[in-house]
C-alpha cells in the first residue's frame, strides 16, 4: 500500500485544489493552539491571575496526565507534574523514550502505557523529535482501528481525534514549531525514510511557551534551530498558499530573527533574545502550518539524510536557492526586503542584497553557507548526487499544497550551485 502522500488522487487533484488561490479565497482555515507564553509557566501555587494550568484543568475531567519527553527534556518534566499534582489533584505518567527522528517502532512502549494509563491530557515535552512522538502516540491511543498510519491517514478526511484527551505541546527548543503544526516528521527505519505524518486535528490544543526551557541550549544548536525558524517563515512568505494573515505574521517574525538569533547565539543567558526566538518560532510554526514549506525542506531533509547534517542548519543553507528559485515566478521577496529594510534600486539588486544579508547572518552565527562547507568532499557530493535529487523529488514537502513543483533538472542546478555556496544565474533559465 503506498505512503499517504503518494495517494494518486490526494497528490494530483486534492493539493492542487487545496493550494489554488480560488480554493483559498473561497475557504481559508487558521486554526492555532490555545497560547500561554510565560517565564513562569509551572508555578506549584496559584498567583495572582489564572494562568495556563488554570485554564487547561477544566478541560481535562479525569485529571490524567501522560508526559511524553526524552533523556534530555526530562529535566524540566518534575515542576510540570508537580504542577499539576498539586494544584488539580493531577495523576501523572512519565514516559521519556521519545528518540530523534522518531523511529516508528520506537513509540511501541508509548502507546501501550498510554493505553494503560488512561490520560485525558498528553503532554509532548522536548524538541521537535519529542513532540512529533507525543503526537503519534495520542494518534494511535485515540485510533487504535489504524494499523499503519503512515499508509492510513488522509488530511482531507477526518480522523475523529479528541474522544479520549487533549494535546498540548510544550517546547524545549526554539525552532520546529510542532507545538503548533499538523505535522509529525516519523522515520520508517527500515525503508530508511522520513515520512511526513500530517493532518490538521494534530495541531495541539494547547501550547505552552516558557523561554526558560530553551535557555539551556549551546550556541550550536541555537544557530541551527534558529535558521530553522527563518526558514519556516520565508517560506510562508514565498510560497504560493501564503496569505494576508500568514504574511503578517511572517515577516514580523523574520525581522525577530534577525535582530535576535545573533544575541542569543552570543550569548544564551540573554533572557529579551531567547523569549523573542521562542516567540518567533512559535509565530513561523503557525505560518508554516498554514502556507506551507518550500524548497528549502524538500532540499534540505535530502541534504540533512545524506550527509547527516542538523535539519535547521541545511534548510538554512537553501534559503538563499529558494528565494532565487522562485524569483523567477513571483516577487514576494521583495516583502521581506521590505519587512528587513534592504533598499536597492531594482528588485534584481534587492534580491542579491537580501541573499547576501542571509548569508551574513548565517556566518555571524558560525553556520557555513555550503555544502561542501560542511566537510563534504566533492567526491563524496558526486557520489550521492543522484539519490540527493531522487530524495527531493519524493520529500512530502514537495506534495504538500502550495508549493512550486521544480524538476528534477532545476534541483540539479540548485545543487551544483549549493555545493560551493554560489548564486544562481538569473539571467539563465533554472
Ligand atoms: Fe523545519
Amino acid at each position: 500500500m503506498p505512503l499517504w502522500f503518494e495517494d494518486y488522487l490526494l497528490k494530483n487533484f486534492g493539493a492542487a485544489l487545496m493550494g489554488s488561490d480560488f480554493t483559498r479565497m473561497m475557504f481559508t482555515t487558521f486554526v492555532v493552539p490555545k497560547t500561554f507564553l510565560s517565564i513562569n509557566m509551572f508555578p506549584d501555587k496559584p498567583g495572582v491571575a489564572p494562568d495556563a494550568i488554570d485554564f487547561i484543568a477544566p478541560f481535562c475531567p479525569r485529571k490524567r496526565l501522560f508526559v511524553v519527553t526524552d533523556g534530555y527534556a526530562i529535566r524540566f518534566c518534575d515542576r510540570i507534574t508537580n504542577a499539576f499534582e498539586k494544584r488539580y489533584g493531577f495523576a501523572t505518567h512519565l514516559w521519556s523514550g521519545a528518540l530523534p527522528e522518531v523511529p516508528l517502532e520506537s513509540i511501541d512502549d508509548c502507546v501501550a502505557e498510554m493505553a494503560a494509563f488512561e490520560p485525558d491530557l498528553i503532554m509532548g515535552v522536548g524538541g521537535g523529535s519529542v513532540i512529533d512522538s507525543a503526537k503519534v502516540a495520542w494518534l494511535r491511543y485515540e485510533r487504535p482501528d489504524m494499523k499503519k498510519i503512515e499508509e492510513e491517514i488522509n488530511p482531507i478526511f477526518p480522523l475523529g481525534l479528541r474522544k479520549k484527551a487533549l494535546l498540548a505541546g510544550v517546547p524545549t527548543t526554539s525552532g520546529t514549531g510542532s507545538e503548533c503544526s499538523p505535522t509529525a516528521m516519523v522515520t520508517d527505519t527500515a525503508a530508511g525514510m522520513k515520512i511526513a505524518i500530517v493532518h490538521g486535528e494534530l495541531i495541539p490544543d494547547f501550547a505552552l511557551l516558557d523561554p526558560s526551557l530553551p535557555a539551556a541550549m549551546p550556541p550550536e544548536l541555537t544557530a541551527g534551530t534558529g535558521l530553522d525558524v527563518l526558514a519556516h517563515a520565508a517560506d510562508a512568505v514565498l510560497c504560493p498558499a501564503a496569505n494576508d494573515l500568514t504574511d503578517a505574521i511572517a515577516l514580523r517574525a523574520i525581522q525577530m530573527i534577525f535582530k535576535y538569533l545573533p544575541r542569543a547565539c552570543r550569548d544564551g543567558r540573554d533572557r529579551e533574545a531567547r523569549y523573542k526566538m521562542h516567540l518567533a518560532s512559535y509565530m513561523a510554526g503557525i505560518v508554516l502550518s498554514q502556507a506551507g514549506s518550500g524548497i528549502t525542506h524538500s532540499m534540505g531533509h535530502a541534504v540533512g539524510a545524506v550527509f547527516h547534517i542538523h535539519h535547521g542548519m541545511t534548510v538554512g543553507l537553501m534559503l538563499p536557492y529558494e528565494i532565487e528559485a522562485y524569483s523567477y515566478v513571483s516577487d514576494k521577496y521583495m516583502e521581506i526586503c521590505g519587512a528587513l529594510g534592504v533598499k536597492a534600486r531594482d528588485n534584481r539588486t534587492s534580491l542579491l542584497n537580501l541573499v547576501k544579508k542571509i548569508r551574513a547572518l548565517m556566518k555571524e552565527v558560525g553556520v557555513p553557507v555550503s555544502i561542501k562547507g560542511f566537510g563534504v568532499s566533492k567526491k563524496d557530493f558526486d557520489a550521492k548526487f543522484e539519490k540527493l535529487v531522487s530524495l527531493t523529488m519524493s520529500d512530502p514537502a514537495n506534495v504538500i499544497p502550495g508549493v512550486y513543483l521544480l524538476t528534477a533538472d532545476q534541483y540539479r542546478t540548485i545543487y551544483r550551485h549549493a555545493y560551493t555556496g554560489r548564486d544562481l544565474n538569473l539571467d539563465t533559465a533554472l
